[in-house]
């Protein structure tokens, strides 16, 4: 049975920060998914009109996510949808103009994909990005034709002479980036070519309808100007105004949540991790008491990260919190377990039980909160993704027990994870806390490779204490993805004073990241990798040797399991 614990207390006189981001939410969000619940979030977003939002119909490029987020940092709010989503969807966020993103195909192919068609009656300005491009000039009238050579890489674009605002405090003759294997080789009729490049000489398009195509792509960093273009094409083309900031969002989601949440009753899986505290803070703001979170401690969390999250929300922050020291109980249950993936599912299970438990105890509940934030629902709803072999069942829990009949609150389901860190900030949430790097639902049992017991996590947390000690020291901190200690099953030999020694080899892992999708290992500083490697084996007793992990992901990935 888990045991129910007052308040954890920080007697000790350790001090550095480490906390890191534990997505338990992430398994409740799976069992109402599974469950078949639909989030009271979602028709929301539909139901209640934005400001001004710019669409970007997404063909599947890698890079639509960055247009987007590009757009937001602008201050103008943006959607990415798939290029089948039907006007009544679109309408209700008030667009002020379209992106047509790039993509994988090529217009000529039976069945490509092509812009909706309201994407033209509404008379809206809009931009097409490679593919886009070619959409607009295959259904406007023009001409698409493979290139004979596909083109990647840089290339310079020049101006052709005649003025376009897209074009305002952009500079002739700068460098763009190219990707694409077909090219306009007729504008559609009405359309002027506004730049060229050595292999393209159709290389940008507009019309006198404020419909625009780019065969470069300006969102990614190889296109310097890149961001100019589009911000020329929101404000001076779309005429936004710019609305959308970190302030906006916070006052204005208080007040959504206020009006949603009513009188009712509010719970949720409360970690430490950046999400979940900005939702149980953004909520508390909105409606108090009524909110309780539950934190379930599983034990397979990293020093001093209960103390420090319960001293946050309970002492300084005066939320209502629900603590259980389910530790042994997760410990239990994982004994003798050395398959990753059976780990995470157990481990998910039972999180899932001990909340449902906790939650029962509350008495009648009518909303689940938790931080679902805008890449999750982009994934969800993208076809591409539908097919997408999943490599490591992170969040997969199987076997979850009965519904939970709550609706399902989650504030942030339209923000990028940026964005998230700056309503942290304004929410007056401690920099520590927003900054933390991203640490895994299943936590430190997925860095034991092996089986897991009390004695191997002590072994890490000290490990992992020194890491992240020296990190912080070195300043790298906030320029890491993710940067921790492995315990592995390998015992090596050693010596130490006249002894002969046989302990664990420790990894050590620091990588660079935007997403996670893709990383690459930390070029840490060799002293520094020489602080870490003296102090785990001098302060850390059964490990005698320390490898840092050299290898990127793919074919690696973060975590070791
Ligand atoms: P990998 O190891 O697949 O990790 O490169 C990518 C990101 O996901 C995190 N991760 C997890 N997060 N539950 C989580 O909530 C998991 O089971 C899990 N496995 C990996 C990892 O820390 C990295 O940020």
């Amino acid at each position: 049975m888990a045991k129910k614990k007052s308040a954890p207390t920080s007697n000790d006189s350790r001090r550095v920060a480490t906390s890191g981001d534990i997505e338990v939410s992430t398994y409740l969000e799976i069992a109402k998914e599974l469950s078949g619940e639909q989030s009271v979030a979602a028709k929301e977003a539909i139901s209640e009109a934005e400001p001004e939002t710019i669409i970007v119909i997404d063909f599947g490029s890698q890079y639509s996510m960055l247009i987007a987020r590009h757009i937001r940092e602008s201050q103008v709010y943006c959607e990415l949808v798939s290029y089948d989503t039907p006007w009544e969807k679109i309408a209700p966020l008030n667009p002020k103009g379209f992106i047509l993103s790039g993509g994988p195909a090529s217009v000529y192919e039976p069945g490509a994909p092509l812009a909706p068609s309201y994407v033209y009656e509404s008379h809206l300005p809009v931009l097409g990005i490679c593919y886009g491009m070619q959409a607009i000039a295959k259904q406007l009238g023009g001409r698409v034709a493979p290139c004979i050579k596909r083109e990647y890489g840089h290339a310079i674009l020049h101006f052709s002479g005649v003025d376009s605002p897209l074009f305002t405090n952009v500079e002739s003759s700068s460098p763009v980036w190219m990707s694409h294997g077909d090219k306009i080789e007729e504008p559609p009729p009405g359309f002027t070519t506004l730049a060229y490049t050595e292999n393209s000489p159709i290389a940008v398009i507009g019309n006198e309808d404020g419909i625009f195509g780019l065969q470069f792509h300006p969102e990614v960093v190889h296109t310097p100007q890149g961001k100019t273009i589009l911000t020329n094409f929101i404000y001076r083309i779309c005429g936004c105004k710019g609305n959308w900031t970190m302030s906006n969002f916070v006052n204005d989601s208080i007040d959504k949540i206020k009006k949603q949440v009513g009188k009712g009753k509010i719970i949720t899986a409360l970690s430490g991790g950046v999400d979940s505290s900005v939702v149980a803070t953004l909520i508390h703001r909105a409606v108090g008491d009524q909110l309780t979170c539950i934190f379930v401690n599983h034990g397979l969390l990293r020093r001093e990260e209960v103390e420090r999250t319960f001293n946050t929300f309970r002492l300084n922050l005066g939320m209502n919190i629900i603590y259980v020291d389910a530790s042994q109980r997760f410990l239990n249950r994982l004994k003798g377990i050395r398959d990753p993936e059976k780990k995470r599912k157990i481990i998910g299970e039972e999180f899932i039980r001990v909340f449902e438990e906790e939650a029962k105890k509350i008495g009648k509940v009518d909303f689940l909160a938790q931080g679902t934030l805008y890449p999750d629902v982009i994934e969800s709803a993208s076809s591409g993704s539908k097919a997408a072999a999943k490599i490591k069942t992170h969040h997969n829990v199987g076997g979850l027990p009965a519904k939970m009949k709550l609706s399902l609150l989650e504030p942030l389901r339209n923000l990028f994870k940026d964005e998230v860190r700056q309503v942290g900030l304004k929410l007056s949430l401690p920099e520590e806390m927003v900054w933390r790097q991203p640490f895994p639902g299943p936590g430190l049992a997925i860095r034991i490779i092996g089986t897991v017991t009390k004695k191997k996590l002590e072994i890490l947390r000290s490990a992992d204490w020194v890491v992240m000690n020296e990190i912080k020291k070195a300043k790298l901190y906030r320029q890491l993805w993710q940067s921790f200690a492995v315990l592995t099953d390998v015992r090596s030999v050693g010596v130490m004073g006249d002894y002969r020694t046989y302990g664990y080899l420790v990894a050590v892992r620091a990588v660079t990241s935007d997403d996670a999708m893709t990383a690459d290992w930390a070029r840490l500083p060799y002293d520094l990798l020489n602080r870490i490697a003296n102090r785990i084996v001098n302060e850390v007793p059964g490990v005698n040797r320390v490898v840092y992990d050299i290898t990127s992901k793919p074919p690696s990935t973060i975590e070791w399991e």
